[in-house]
């Protein structure tokens, strides 16, 4: 009886286990987090007008089909994916910081390319500045934020 019991226990901590591992599937999909060794990357180009228009081109090239463009993720490719492009003016993604940001373009994730060895990390640099500053103010720009 003891073993009958004991083994009942195991086959529903497998069921379990089993139904858990799609939901925490899905709710890393929706929660997309860089790692916290991204903090130790920064931004070392001088963040002027230059810099934030190399941003804007590199942005117009490679990024407006999916996350249309003003970046709130209505390209024209969006309709075709899921996940969705990101909404790049949303509270979420501006509340991220730079080297965040950074670490993500530059990684990327199912529809979303790796954009590492396709861009210099200059332009990485500046298309994440850009993003930024489709919300924030030039003084912002310059911090980590
Ligand atoms: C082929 C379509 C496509 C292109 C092109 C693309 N993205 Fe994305 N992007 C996505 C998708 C889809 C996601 C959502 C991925 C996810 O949540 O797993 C995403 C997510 C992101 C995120 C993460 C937002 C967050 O914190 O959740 C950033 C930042 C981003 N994209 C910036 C860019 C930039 C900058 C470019 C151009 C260099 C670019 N993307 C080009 C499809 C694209």
């Amino acid at each position: 009886m003891n073993d009958y019991n004991n083994a009942m226990k195991i086959i529903a901590s497998l069921y379990i286990t089993l139904l858990i591992l799609p939901i925490m599937a899905q709710a890393q999909d929706t929660n997309w987090q860089a790692p916290d060794a991204a903090d130790t990357l920064q931004n070392q180009f001088t963040v002027n007008k230059e810099f934030v228009s190399l941003g804007k081109k590199t942005f117009k090239s490679n990024c407006t089909t999916c996350h249309g463009k003003k970046g709130k993720g209505n390209g024209p490719a969006a309709v075709a994916l899921n996940p969705k492009p990101a909404n790049l003016q949303s509270d979420r993604v501006q509340n991220e910081s730079q080297s965040a940001l950074f670490w993500k373009i530059s990684t990327g994730r199912k529809g979303m390319p790796r954009w590492k060895s396709a861009l210099s990390k200059k332009q990485l640099w500046a298309v994440v500045i850009y993003v930024k500053s489709l919300t924030k103010s030039k003084e912002e720009l310059s911090s980590n934020n």
